[in-house]
């Protein structure tokens, strides 16, 4: 038995070498494994054997099955390498790593976005979601943003209808839905959703009934900043905030705090900042952020006690700093998915 197997081995070995077309191998193959191959014979005859003989012949058998397993994927291989060679020409090695493929990129909004979580998240700031689609509940008055505030008009704001919206945003009866006109209705969600002390960033796109020109977009991007400590004040807001600001734009980066409002922080500022080598905005103050400390009124809103906790918030514009950070002009390039624009930002 072990010769005969021997045999068929040496024979098959020879035979393959000699094989160039597939049709040939697949007759070969079937000489040898097919149902009345050779070794499939030699594989019947093991169950004929004395009891005694078969484990010795059964051992042998499998080696030689695989070693013509090895001899058929070695062959394959080579008849396939040869046909692709005949399709491609001379010219052509297959075997060779293919050509370079550009990748994609992100989104140079993508870009800035994630910079700027990272930057945050280095100082104990997690990222926090909440909904684009929102209730005036969540958009206006928890954050103390009265009927009659000019966020709320018609003009400004995108309402929805309420036959529109399906799935089950929070709202109460008497509520419209709105696209949410800022990110920091996250702040609301997040105060309510988690126990304080809060340190949370939160980027999103945020929606307002602008005409679209050279700075505005009826869609655009922020992120929003929230912390709830005890005993937190301007300071701690202002060496965040500067922070944030040196590694964005580096060290020679100067920044003022500009008195403001919003219904939602008491004080409230403007960030404005300040830097030598900004092209054409280079050595004035640019306004980046608007920012305060929680309003008392918010903490009541969902259900936190204001002389126990204090915090300070802070809501900039993606794209504004993209376009800071890069020297665009003009706000509707990020929209255009235009490649001569979009490849600059490749990383
Ligand atoms: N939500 C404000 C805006 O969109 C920005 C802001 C956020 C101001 C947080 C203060 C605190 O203009």
């Amino acid at each position: 038995m072990e010769e005969k197997l021997q045999a068929i081995l040496e024979a098959a070995s020879k035979e393959a070498v000699e094989l160039n077309a597939r049709p040939d191998f697949e007759a070969f193959k079937a000489r040898l494994v097919g149902p009345h191959g050779s070794l499939t014979d030699c594989v019947k005859s093991v169950g004929k054997l004395p009891k005694e003989e078969r484990p010795l012949a059964g051992k042998a058998v499998n080696q030689i099955k695989k070693a013509l397993e090895a001899l058929f994927t070695e062959t394959l291989q080579r008849i396939e390498t040869a046909e692709m060679q005949a399709l491609l020409g001379p010219a052509v090695d297959p075997s060779l790593p293919s050509a370079h493929f550009p990748a994609g990129t992100r989104h140079p909004l993508s870009q800035v976005r994630d910079a700027i979580s990272e930057i945050f998240r280095k100082i104990g700031f997690t990222i926090a979601e909440g909904s684009e689609l929102e209730s005036e509940w969540y958009c206006f008055d928890a954050l103390n943003t009265p009927d009659d505030h000019p966020a709320r008009d018609e003009q400004d704001t995108l309402f929805l209808p309420e036959g529109l919206v399906m799935g089950n945003v929070d709202k109460k009866a008497d509520e419209r839905y709105v696209m949410r006109t800022h990110t920091s209705p996250v702040q609301i969600r997040t105060l309510l959703k988690e126990e304080p002390p809060l340190r949370i960033v939160a980027p999103g796109r945020a929606f307002r009934r602008d005409t679209v020109d050279a700075t505005h977009s009826a869609n655009f991007h922020q992120i929003e900043g929230l912390y709830v400590e005890k005993d937190c004040n301007v300071t701690d807001l202002k060496a965040v905030l500067d922070y944030f600001l040196q590694e964005l734009f580096g060290s020679e980066v100067q920044t003022r705090l500009r008195p403001s409002f919003f219904p939602f922080t008491e004080p409230s500022f403007e960030l404005d900042m300040k830097l030598p080598n900004l092209g054409k905005l280079s050595d004035q103050w640019i306004e980046v952020m608007g920012c305060g400390m929680v309003d008392p009124e918010v903490f009541k809103s969902v259900g936190y006690d204001p002389e126990a906790w204090s915090g300070y918030a802070f809501g900039m514009g993606i794209e504004r700093l993209a376009m800071l950070l890069y020297g665009v002009d003009d706000i509707r390039y990020f929209y255009q998915n235009d490649l001569r624009f979009l490849r600059q930002f490749t990383s």
